[in-house]
């Protein structure tokens, strides 16, 4: 399948995501429970995931939204930026960031950075795709949707230079990977 001048072949289906996402609601209602949380979610990358997700959290909680700046390629991941959007007091509330994907990690560590700096009673990442082996920075991931290999993926929020976040399924680059001048996927 050609998303904008790439091929990507299926990699995971729709009903793999839903069961895994139904799975990962489950638990996160059960150690949640009493405990009020506030997810947060990282736009745009994970805006369809966190929408399934908090379909199958069955306990009081609030969801919030951040964005962040950066700078991307096709093989390493630039500075964050600016954090937009952290306006709840975080303060002794238990929070959840729900990510799309941590690649080699940099981006999360910001994120949990700038969200510790308003003193929140706790914060774990539930992140829907890790790449354990593009992993560059000491980021705890304590719920993750699936572990996938260190390739390019598209699809289910998820972009290729804006394309493709539409799609319903997850789809993995299906030809060798091109120099950084061909891989801009632009930012968040
Ligand atoms: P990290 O800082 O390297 O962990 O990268 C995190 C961000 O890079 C994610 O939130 C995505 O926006 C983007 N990213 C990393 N890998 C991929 C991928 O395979 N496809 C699409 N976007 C990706």
């Amino acid at each position: 399948m050609l998303v904008k001048d790439k091929k990507f072949k299926r990699y995971i289906s729709e009903s793999a995501l839903k069961q895994r996402i139904e799975e990962l609601g489950r638990q996160l209602s059960e150690d949640y429970a009493g405990k009020n949380p506030l997810f947060i979610a990282v736009l745009n990358g994970a805006f369809m995931f966190a929408a399934d997700l908090m379909r199958e959290i069955d306990i009081p909680s609030e969801i919030s939204f951040i964005k962040f700046t950066s700078y991307h390629n096709m093989h390493s991941t630039g500075v964050v930026d600016q954090i937009i959007g952290i306006e709840e007091d975080l303060r002794e509330r238990h929070v959840v960031v729900i990510e799309d994907i941590v690649d080699t990690g940099i981006t999360m560590t910001e994120v949990l950075a700038e969200i510790r700096r308003y003193h929140p009673a706790s914060v774990e990442v539930v992140a829907l795709l890790t790449k354990p082996k593009a992993l560059q920075r000491p980021v705890s991931i304590k719920y993750t949707g699936f572990e996938i290999e260190p390739k390019f993926v598209v699809g289910y929020g998820l972009d290729y230079d804006g394309y493709g976040r539409n799609l319903c399924e997850i789809l993995i680059l299906d030809e060798p990977e091109q120099s950084d001048e061909n891989g801009d996927w632009g930012t968040e």
